[in-house]
């Protein structure tokens, strides 16, 4: 069984930083993807990464930004924390070779992005993303960290005195292996492959919040989903950047009139005012002829590009339609600043993790940020963990049953007539998140919601496989996929049906209301004999 002191799940940004890092202070690591980095939902990030570089901004001006996009929800210590790391990871990427735009005297260009008070965005046009992920892959592969890419991992076991440990199905040979270490890094990613359309790519489905749910660990602040306000409403969810907006793009109606004044403003209630114009005046769109002289094509070359090939428009000649569209979990796997989990041996970072820092909203700009600095931490203190840490044999049961379970999921007797598909019941899931508990939510959509899930669950129970390969057999792996996306949708449901009022991106109809007085706490779902039990927490100060 291949063993090491330190086990990162997730090739995005958030993994390969924790590898590194795990490896920079001694451990023994390896990384383990079920897509290649280059693929991974960290590109989807496109219009900059905060820090407070500008000499009109402070640490403080940051914090106090974050804090007020959280609504009241964030944990000012981790956020103080996390300002005053976020100029060294900038610059540690500058010294890496990204090539981030520069201003006239060659100093990094910053925009102003959402709802930051001050120009705090270091970007690479609009493509921030793609290119620090090319990057920061350059470093993991200096460091020569084993690497297992086209790796699906199947199960977790962690936790009740063992080390944690995965099965793991190589793709390539279609063989299924243990994997086990003295501390795991969970760093998969969001989960917003839930709702359709959705911004994020298509391995986003909570496979890590599943995971580290069923170990007994705690996940935070669920219901809280981030929509992105401008977003191409055919096909999969054509992000186009949200720092179009503070460039000088206007959102207008069909007959060119400005549709949202305000345009600065924390991305969820941006995406609700889009929302609401949507509802009101039929078609939204964003005008990018408004951009100054010579910007479109400067610093948005990527839209302009996928528009044209997505859409066949050509923004510079006509606008562009919008619609919200799901975008980030900002809920996760409950961690301390470390990415600590409430599971021993089992850390978090990235998007799938959850340390209190964004509360009820994300700031824009800040989750490639968060990936660098929550993963940075975890590889450090899951390395010392795993120094401290005897390493205890992981259940070779594990491997056998898992290898049943497989077997049993694609040798299957012929399939009758119309029996339900992974594709059909993924669509019908994602077009309920999206209605009911999406933008808009209340007690009525909720319940229904919850009912249709569990349906969905029985229905996908049923489902028999065609293809009874393990090599390459997307059709096992997108059905392991609904699996998880099925069992986020009912904590998100029971997460959002608990909290009793407005806040944040959690806009509850019949709670319009952000109510302190019960609800200036995060919610916390856990698993309790079998079922999902939803408590809460404190806010730290
Ligand atoms: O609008 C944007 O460029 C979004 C970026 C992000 O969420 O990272």
């Amino acid at each position: 069984m291949p063993d090491f002191d330190v086990l990162v799940i997730g090739g995005g940004v958030a993994g390969l930083r924790a590898a590194i890092a795990a490896r920079q202070a001694g451990a023994s690591v390896a990384l383990i993807s079920k897509v290649h980095p280059l693929r991974t939902n960290s590109a989807v990030a496109a219009g900059g990464l905060n820090a407070p570089l500008g000499i009109d901004d402070s640490l403080a001006d940051y914090v106090r930004d974050i804090v007020e996009v959280a609504d009241g929800l964030a944990d000012v210590q981790i956020a103080q924390t996390f300002a005053a790391e976020a100029r060294d990871e900038i610059i540690w990427l500058d010294r890496m070779g990204v090539p981030f735009n520069r201003d006239s005297k060659g100093k990094l260009a910053l925009r102003a992005f959402g709802a930051n008070s001050r120009k705090r965005s270091c970007y690479v046009d609009d493509r921030t993303g793609h290119a620090i992920l090319q990057v920061v892959y350059e470093q993991f592969q200096r460091a020569r960290i084993p690497a297992f890419f086209d790796c699906f991992v199947t199960s977790l076991t962690a936790g009740n005195g063992t080390s944690p440990a995965v099965t793991v199905l190589a793709l390539r040979k279609g063989e299924l292996e243990l994997f086990g270490a003295r501390a795991m890094i969970l760093a998969t990613g969001g989960f917003t492959q839930l709702y359709a359309p959705s911004t994020a790519s298509l391995g986003t489905t909570g496979d890590g919040h599943t995971w580290a749910y069923l170990a007994g660990a705690r996940l935070m602040d669920m219901e809280m989903v981030q929509f992105h306000p401008t977003v191409f409403p055919g096909g999969p969810g054509l992000l186009i950047t949200e720092a179009a907006l503070t460039g000088g793009a206007e959102i207008v109606d069909q007959d060119g009139n400005l549709l949202i004044q305000q345009k600065v403003l924390p991305r969820e209630k941006l995406a609700s005012a889009v929302f609401q114009a949507a509802q009101k005046s039929g078609r939204v769109l964003l005008d990018l002829r408004r951009l100054a002289e010579g910007q479109l094509n400067a610093t948005l070359p990527q839209t302009c590009e996928l528009v044209q090939a997505v859409a066949a428009i050509d923004p510079s000649k006509e606008p562009i339609p919008i619609h919200p569209a799901a975008h980030r979990a900002i809920g996760g796997i409950e961690t301390d600043i470390n990415g600590r989990t409430s599971v021993s041996g089992l850390f978090a970072a990235g998007e799938c993790a959850c340390n209190g820092l964004n509360g009820a909203g994300r700031l824009a700009g800040n989750a490639l940020t968060e990936a660098l600095i929550s993963g940075r931490r975890a590889g450090e203190a899951a390395a010392l963990y795993a120094r401290s840490e005897h390493r205890r044999e992981p259940a070779r049961a594990q491997l056998a049953d898992e290898e049943r379970r497989l077997k049993s999921l694609v040798a299957t007797e012929k399939v009758r007539g119309d029996s339900d598909t992974t594709l059909k019941l993924h669509t019908e899931l994602a077009q309920l998140m999206d209605r009911n508990v999406g933008l808009a939510r209340d007690a009525s959509s909720l319940q229904s919601a919850l009912d249709h899930i569990s349906r969905l669950k029985e229905r996908y129970g049923r489902i028999r496989l065609h293809n009874a390969s393990l090599i390459y057999n997307s059709e096992l792996t997108s059905y392991l996929e609904l699996g998880s996306l099925l069992n986020i949708a009912e904590l998100v449901t029971k997460a959002a049906q608990a909290r009793t009022e407005s806040r944040g991106a959690h806009c509850r109809t019949d709670f319009p209301q952000r109510n302190d007085s019960q609800w200036n706490r995060h919610t916390i779902v856990s698993r309790v004999d079998g079922a999902p039990y939803v408590g809460t927490r404190s806010v730290q100060a």
